[in-house]
């Protein structure tokens, strides 16, 4: 499969967003990641709704939402979800996976299942039927910026040895958190297909996010 990035929404200019999504196009992105926290699930909170319709007006670059939210299954409508969007919610922030995933996928999205790092990797034995994709997180979710926990590298590989074993080709592996060119690199060999690119690894204070883009794309491919 070929390695895609997904671009961390939380981590854009918010006073200068127009010209971010601008680069982002150019620069052939083709995700938006949006992170939704409720303080409760992940001790934070992010992007909502609002913004997130706000953005679509503005760009055709697919939506990649990430729900670190408790009970999701009765959020879900608060979000204008289409045909072809990402939505991924955790392993355990609900206790009808299964039924949130169908919506979603009902919905005409692609359900994920986001495992944190210290998710067991068959925490997905019963649902591969109703992914697309598995976001392997690689810190616990909450925050950008934070230390890459380092066993989840391994981790990765463990997943695409445990996709493979039972010939679910089409999942794809999706990584976040700390995904910088380092990383990247570590993560695209150890099976990963679509990497969240937030401070790490895009949005720089050093480069723009054109010359951030093209070091991360040249790294997974
Ligand atoms: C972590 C978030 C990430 C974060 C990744 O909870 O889900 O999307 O923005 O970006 P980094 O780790 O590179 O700042
Ligand atoms: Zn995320």
């Amino acid at each position: 499969m070929a390695a895609e990035i997904s671009a961390s929404m939380m981590c854009v200019n918010f006073l200068d967003l127009r010209t971010d999504l601008y680069a982002l196009k150019e620069a052939g992105i083709e995700y938006l990641h949006f992170d939704i926290m409720d303080g409760a699930f992940v001790p934070n909170y992010t992007l909502g709704p609002c913004f997130l319709d706000s953005v679509r007006a503005h760009t055709d670059i697919t939506y990649d939402i990430h729900l670190m939210v408790e009970r999701p299954e009765d959020k879900l409508h608060y979000f204008d979800i289409r045909s072809g969007d990402f939505v991924s919610v955790h392993y355990e922030s609900t206790c009808h996976l299964q039924r949130v995933l169908a919506n979603i996928k009902n919905a005409g999205a692609h359900p994920g299942v986001a495992l944190n790092p210290a998710t067991p990797i068959n925490a997905m034995e019963e649902i591969l039927e109703d992914i697309d994709f598995v976001l392997v997180m690689t810190v616990n979710p909450g925050y950008a910026g934070q230390k890459l926990i380092s066993q989840t590298l391994d981790k990765i590989s463990r997943v695409k040895d445990y996709l493979l074993k039972r010939r679910c080709f089409d999942i794809k592996i999706q990584v976040d958190g700390n995904v910088s060119f380092e990383h990247a690199r570590i993560m695209r060999s150890a099976g990963a297909d679509i990497f969240v690119a937030g401070s790490s690894g895009l949005f720089m204070k050093d480069m723009s996010i054109l010359q951030a883009a093209a070091k991360l794309r040249a790294a997974i491919e």
